[in-house]
């Protein structure tokens, strides 16, 4: 509790944490949620700095984005953590997780303290780093402080990032495993993609300009075989595993085979509504890893979810300049942004009925929260974090290339006529985000993160 006098949130659809909806008021003191009832009388709270009118809106638990690329420090000409975190406000995403493959890579403790206070000088919500695995520094990735996991790309990747060969891995996978170890209990979260069936495959089809082979050179058995390694060793190890942006059906089958619990995985927004058709109508833009891949894939991907199968959704925000991706295949670089988008386009998916607003929040923050260890935060309960958005699931917009706050200045959903557009977004208290405006005053926190195990 602070002396910040307190916020009050009025008449809004309020998302409980059973999943259902009390049509009431929030009171926020300081940096958490204080009181939540049918009505909330201004008398004994003292003074009020502010009531939001919320009739007609739904509150829910900000967004939490466990995998996005924010390219600050080393490629700023993409992204930078402000531009990236402004994005985030306006799509209701109050805290991310950022990869480590910026210049200098995050391998060190110095070069995540330099992000840390990269973030708090700039970022509006709130942050969290991965450590990223390299052959040639293993203690690191448990010594560093604080993390939210150690990120090692399997495949997809070239230079000192690569992990990809199994002794390497097992050493990994075996680090910090008792209680008490320094460590203890860190996630480790896998970009799975079998490297060598992807060099394998990008020399066979050598020459071919069009993205769609894409899809093809990194495809649904190079994705599944690093997946099943990545299991392998965490079952070997009972270490705590999550797979990043799972994308082929084969794998949610695995999964669905018999998912250890102690791991977890994600899938994207663009695995779950694209599909490789993408390519004929966005081209470039439409080349991510892993690859998008058949209807069939999001089919089984979206039931996965559905079944509690597959645990909670990433963007993989990734943003590239547009000259940059419009050049000619293999030449465009791999990725999109997403965290504007990302919220909206899922509350899109539960107004037209194929899933609900509560799965959404429970995808999209309270599983997250739980998955990564991150207390205090992806409920709206008395005493939890005020980490909250304010959506109106009654308007249908455009997804528009003006209104992108991300320095790369696109989207792949361009068109898409989207309802559950944030109207407020509120982080720690303090509303850093309202009616197409962001506060650029507003600075989220450094998340802390405890052991998953
Ligand atoms: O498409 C991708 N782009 N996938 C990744 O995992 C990395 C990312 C990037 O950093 O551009």
């Amino acid at each position: 509790m602070t002396d910040r006098p307190a916020l009050l949130i009025r008449n809004a659809r309020i998302l409980l944490p059973d999943g259902d909806f009390l049509q009431g008021d929030v009171l926020i003191e300081g940096d958490q949620i204080r009181q939540v009832a049918p009505e909330i009388s201004p008398d004994p709270i003292g003074p009020i700095a502010r009531e939001i009118d919320a009739t007609g809106l739904t509150l829910l638990p900000g967004a939490i984005d466990p995998q996005v690329h924010f390219r600050e420090p080393g490629l700023e000409h993409k992204e930078d953590l402000r531009t990236a975190s402004h994005a985030c406000a306006k799509g209701g995403v109050t805290s991310f997780l950022e990869m480590p493959n910026t210049k200098p890579l995050t391998t060190t403790q110095a070069t995540l303290q330099d992000k840390l206070d990269r973030a708090a000088s700039k970022c509006v919500v709130n942050y969290g780093f991965f450590i990223g695995a390299t052959a040639d520094r293993l203690p690191d990735l448990i010594t560093a402080n604080p993390v939210c996991g150690i990120k090692i790309f399997m495949g997809s990747m070239h230079g000192p990032l690569l992990v990809d060969e199994e002794p390497i891995l097992d050493q990994i996978f075996a680090m910090g495993q008792q209680p008490g170890q320094t460590g203890y209990g860190r996630l480790i979260a896998v970009h799975a993609e079998n490297q060598d069936r992807i060099r394998q495959r990008r020399e066979q089809f050598a020459g071919i300009t069009d993205p769609a082979i894409h899809s093809q050179i990194q495809d649904n058995q190079a994705a599944l075989e690093a997946t099943q390694l990545a299991l392998k060793l965490a079952r070997k190890h009972r270490r705590r595993l999550h797979i990043l942006h799972m994308s082929t059906g084969d794998e949610a089958n695995l999964m669905r085979q018999g998912k250890p619990e102690w791991v977890t995985c994600e899938v994207t927004p663009q695995h779950l509504l694209l599909d490789v058709s993408a390519y004929e109508t966005i081209g470039t833009f439409a080349q991510m890893n892993p690859p998008l891949r058949s209807p069939e894939d999001c089919a089984i991907l979206w039931q996965a979810l559905l079944d509690g199968v597959i645990d909670f959704i990433a963007t993989d925000h990734a943003p590239h300049t547009l000259e940059e991706k419009a050049q000619p295949y293999p030449n465009s670089p791999s990725g999109m942004p997403g965290v504007q988008t990302s919220l909206p386009l899922m509350l899109t998916q539960a107004a037209a009925g194929r899933c609900t607003v509560a799965q959404v929040a429970r995808w999209m923050s309270t599983n997250v929260a739980k998955g990564f260890g991150i207390p205090n935060k992806g409920a709206i309960a008395p005493g939890w974090d005020a980490d909250l958005v304010l959506v109106d699931l009654d308007n249908y917009r455009p997804v528009l290339r003006e209104e992108m706050l991300s320095k790369c200045g696109w989207s792949p959903f361009e068109g898409w006529n989207l309802t559950g557009w944030p109207v407020y977004t509120i982080v720690g208290g303090q509303v850093a985000y309202e009616n197409g405006e962001v506060n650029e005053s507003v600075r989220g926190r450094a998340l802390r993160f405890e052991p998953t195990v």
